[in-house]
């Protein structure tokens, strides 16, 4: 079953989720699901939007785009440390995140990636807008914080990776019960 929401009525609640780490799934040649931190949700072009920065050499990119469409997962209470932990130091590349987090799917309603029963309030979206951003055009201490360019690429925490912006139209938003 789901509950079909407003997205507004769950905006402060989804901001307050995001620095404990929140899913962004996407399902491309299998479902992946990774940790994220960073993202947001507001209105763009006059429609509710989420927006996610994703590093140039996550799986989750390779998804994304190639299927132009992903799912925000957020849990209601605490985050589980097992979930989150799998789902952001392993990369769905080498790992089935399903059976090694223990993620039970959902079938979507209006695009193709499957939301998680144990991360209830789900965000169905479609990408509008992909932007790769550019270093150079960062302040020095963001670049030298979150961009070491001593740390490789795949390293699943800060390294010498830009991010790419997505920005995605909420097309569905549902409490799975
Ligand atoms: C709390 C937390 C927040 C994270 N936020 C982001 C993020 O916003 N963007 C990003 O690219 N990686 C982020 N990561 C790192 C990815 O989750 C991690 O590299 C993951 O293994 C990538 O999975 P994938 O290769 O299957 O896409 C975060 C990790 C954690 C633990």
């Amino acid at each position: 079953m789901k509950k079909k929401i407003n997205v507004n009525d769950y905006a402060g609640r989804i901001t307050e989720a995001l620095p404990k780490g929140i899913l962004l799934c996407t399902n491309g040649e299998k479902f992946n699901a990774m940790t994220i931190g960073w993202g947001g949700i507001g209105t763009n072009w006059s429609i509710p939007v989420f927006t996610v920065y994703v590093r140039e050499s996550r799986y989750t990119k390779s998804l994304l785009d190639r299927t132009g469409e992903f799912t925000i997962s957020v849990p209601l209470g605490e985050p589980d440390p097992k979930i989150n932990g799998v789902c952001g130091s392993k990369s769905g590349r080498d790992t089935d995140k399903v059976s090694e987090a223990g993620l039970t799917l959902e079938p979507p309603t209006t695009i193709n990636t499957p939301g998680i029963r144990e991360y209830p309030l789900t965000l169905e979206c479609k990408v509008l807008y992909v932007q790769p951003q550019e270093l150079d055009r960062l302040p020095k201490e963001i670049v030298e914080r979150f961009y070491p360019q001593n740390v490789p690429g795949t390293f699943p925490m800060a390294n010498r990776d830009p991010h790419t912006t997505y920005i995605g139209q909420i097309v569905d938003a549902y409490i799975i019960e």
